[in-house]
């Protein structure tokens, strides 16, 4: 059992917990991802590690509330327990001084984002990063984003606040020399910057979030195409270069039980009496 030491709430349907995990958050490093279920037979679901603590003993974990299992994981309190935790998994992220590093951040995905951008600004690197939702009500961690950064923008789908979509990177991209880009966020993003980075032939390592079950490598659901070949996303990865990545299979294998997850989400609404936002 794993008590949720610190619950809040970040954005609408955007929950926080901080978890009382010591030997997760003695091992763990940004990049990596845990695997956990709510109730004994709960499915498994993967969420990224948006911190640790190895002297407290706890990890940080952001979740969006999309469908039943997330929603039952949001109706956990500070206090409560997750059954269980597995991790951490997956590969850490290359930490290195790189030199100018471009981190872009999109929806959930820029609470994982902070770990990496707090340890690479560690490493030495000039950090510029970007923060994007599809409003700006969904935007969060600006300020932290903002103090770790040399240069910070914001971005939302509708224009709501900052610029409009992600084209005005190309900008960046013309004004200064970029060593090193790094997005996480929802996989029709990764694929834009991978294919604005792709001809100016810089190194884009992308966070792949494909369905995944035992997160060790002996299911094969988290299968993807990186130059051609099949990797397991949970133990290969979950960073690839993205200008390998075949992006459109993935979107493909992720809508793969979308009729499932919509039966299993009604039932879970009429039984809570709750609407999900399933984006
Ligand atoms: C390595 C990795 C890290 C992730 N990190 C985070 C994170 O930090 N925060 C966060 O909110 N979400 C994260 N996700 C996505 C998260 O696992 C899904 O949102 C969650 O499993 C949805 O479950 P559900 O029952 O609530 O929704 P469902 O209605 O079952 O699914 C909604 C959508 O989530 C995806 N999904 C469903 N089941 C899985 C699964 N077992 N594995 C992966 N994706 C699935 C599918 O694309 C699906 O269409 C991560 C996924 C991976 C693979
Ligand atoms: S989740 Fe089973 S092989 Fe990756």
């Amino acid at each position: 059992m794993y008590k949720i030491v610190e619950k809040r709430e970040l954005a609408p349907k955007i929950k926080q917990f901080e978890v009382a995990a010591p030997g997760i958050a003695a091992k763990a490093n940004p990049g990596q991802f845990v695997i956990l279920r709510v109730y004994e037979k709960g499915e498994r679901i993967p969420i990224n590690l948006a911190n640790s603590n190895a002297k407290k003993g706890t990890i940080t974990l952001v979740f969006n509330e999309v469908g039943k299992t997330t929603n039952q994981l949001g109706l956990l309190n500070q206090g409560d327990d997750i059954l269980n935790i597995a991790g951490p998994l997956g590969n850490p992220s290359e930490i290195q001084r790189f030199g100018t590093v471009l981190c872009v951040g999109g929806g959930v995905m820029i609470a994982p984002l902070l770990f990496q951008v707090s340890a690479l600004r560690k490493a030495g690197n000039k950090l510029i990063t970007v923060i994007g939702a599809r409003i700006k009500d969904l935007l969060f961690f600006e300020k932290e984003m903002k103090e770790l950064s040399d240069e910070f923008y914001v971005a939302t789908d509708d224009g709501s606040k900052g610029y409009m979509g992600l084209s005005f990177l190309k900008d960046i991209f013309n004004k200064q020399r970029i060593d090193r880009v790094i997005a996480m966020g929802p996989v029709v993003m990764l694929k834009t910057v991978s294919e604005m980075t792709k001809p100016l032939g810089i190194k884009t390592i992308v966070t792949l979030t494909p369905i995944m079950v035992d997160g060790m490598g002996m299911c094969g659901s988290c299968r993807v195409s990186v130059a051609g070949e099949t990797k397991f996303a949970c133990v290969d990865g979950p960073e690839f270069d993205g200008h390998q990545v075949d992006f459109d299979q993935l979107i493909k294998r992720q809508r793969m039980y979308l009729p499932e997850e919509r039966l299993s989400a009604l039932f879970h609404e009429r039984l809570r009496g709750i609407k999900l936002d399933r984006g």
